[in-house]
């Protein structure tokens, strides 16, 4: 027997959420492209499909809409963020929906868990757009959640039509990418039965680490080291061929193609990108066309994680907040699969470990 390590080939699920096809460069949510959902669905409309399985029509939407907007923070939430030390935001939202799970009374319940998931979606933005005010220091308070999107983007001071247009685009792309380690991480702890709250607290601890979700930020961070164009080439041959560092934002586990989130995200950071962030976005398109030159036979392309910060930076958020809207954005997803495992397949995930510690021994005393 044979230990399959990081589960890498190991099915734990069926889905009919979220199609990959690696090669090909294929992602389709519900059988949809995600060029043509991104560019056709509005957020709500996009949650509705993963979490319902159709698009809705107007009613559905507005009942979805109406479960959202249930998403209100308790006051003694407030007060919990506001004892938090600054510091990792999700590690705070973590233990915002653990908190949330206290008084568990959102059980398990084939009528109810759609209409569950809508308002934990609502909470969610709240939880992140109060973290965020928290650790700039701003009055926190239940933001207007009709339309969560637009009113995020409040918390900085670049809200306007384009810019909220850029976001939704954003939290589509990131929606749902079948089961990563905190997808996982959320179905093990479904999987016992525990409540959606207490699975999302989990995702969020997997989700946070700097294998998973950390990449967009390290990968702006890797821009702004650089500096210039005219720096990429002897940086690019100083850190990745003579180093041998991982240059983050290319690679991908499932991807040996390009990423096919990446043509909207690409389009949107030139679209909204202005005089003070050319010198960033030129620094990074440098370092894309020296990278798919120098990885062209190992099949090493550039994954979402390359310019989503680069999106992010232009519409105010600071590189420290970018792993939360990355995060906000996969809570539907991740709502969407605990749902379908624990409605259609549910089995307690208990997998076993092959021993290879000492034979039996014993005691002398
Ligand atoms: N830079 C340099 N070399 C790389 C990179 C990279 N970013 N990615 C893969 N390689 C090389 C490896 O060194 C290895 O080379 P070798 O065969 O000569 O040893 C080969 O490609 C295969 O590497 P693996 O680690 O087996 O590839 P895997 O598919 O497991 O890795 C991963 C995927 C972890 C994402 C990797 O590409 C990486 O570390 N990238 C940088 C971090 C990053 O951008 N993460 C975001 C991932 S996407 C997301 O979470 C949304």
């Amino acid at each position: 027997m044979d230990v399959d390590l990081g589960l890498e080939n190991t099915y734990i699920k069926h889905t009919a959420l979220t199609y990959i096809d690696g090669n090909l460069g294929i992602l389709r949510y519900r059988g949809y492209d995600i060029n043509e959902v991104v560019n056709k669905l509005s957020f709500m409309e996009t949650a509705y499909l993963m979490i319902y399985g159709e698009i809705p029509d107007y009613k559905e939407l507005e009942t979805f809409k109406s479960y959202v907007s249930d998403g209100i923070l308790p006051e003694r939430i407030f007060s919990m963020i506001d004892t938090f030390p600054n510091g990792d935001p999700l590690s705070m939202a973590s233990s915002v929906f653990a908190s949330l799970a206290i008084d568990n009374t959102m059980k398990w319940s084939a009528n109810e868990n759609k209409k569950n998931a809508g308002k934990i979606i609502g909470l969610s933005f709240n939880i992140f757009a109060n973290i965020y005010l928290h650790i700039k220091g701003k009055d926190m308070h239940n933001i207007d959640l009709k339309d969560p999107v637009r009113a995020l983007l409040k918390v900085t001071n670049k809200n306007n039509e384009k810019n909220a247009k850029a976001l939704e685009a954003a939290m589509i792309l990131y929606m749902d990418h079948e089961i990563p380690a905190s997808t996982t991480a959320a179905l093990v702890t479904a999987s016992t039965l525990s409540d959606m709250l207490s699975s999302l607290s989990s995702a969020m601890n997997a989700l946070k680490g700097p294998l998973h979700g950390g990449a967009a930020e390290n990968a702006f961070l890797e821009f702004i080291d650089i500096g210039s164009p005219e720096n990429v080439r002897p940086w690019f041959e100083e850190h990745i061929i003579k180093n041998k560092e991982r240059l983050i934002g290319f690679g991908h586990r499932v991807y040996r193609t390009y990423d096919p989130r990446i043509k909207k995200f690409r389009e949107l950071s030139l679209l909204l990108c202005d005089e003070r962030n050319k010198r960033i976005l030129d620094t990074a398109l440098e370092l894309e066309k020296v990278a798919l030159d120098y990885f062209k036979e190992k099949r090493i392309y550039p994954n979402t994680d390359f310019f989503s910060g680069l999106l992010f930076n232009e519409l105010g958020f600071e590189h420290w907040f970018f792993t939360s809207l990355f995060a906000l954005s996969r809570v539907t997803g991740i709502l969407a699969h605990i749902i379908e495992y624990n409605e259609n397949e549910q089995r307690l995930i208990r997998p076993r470990a092959i021993y290879n510690g000492i034979n039996e021994r014993f005691i002398e005393k």
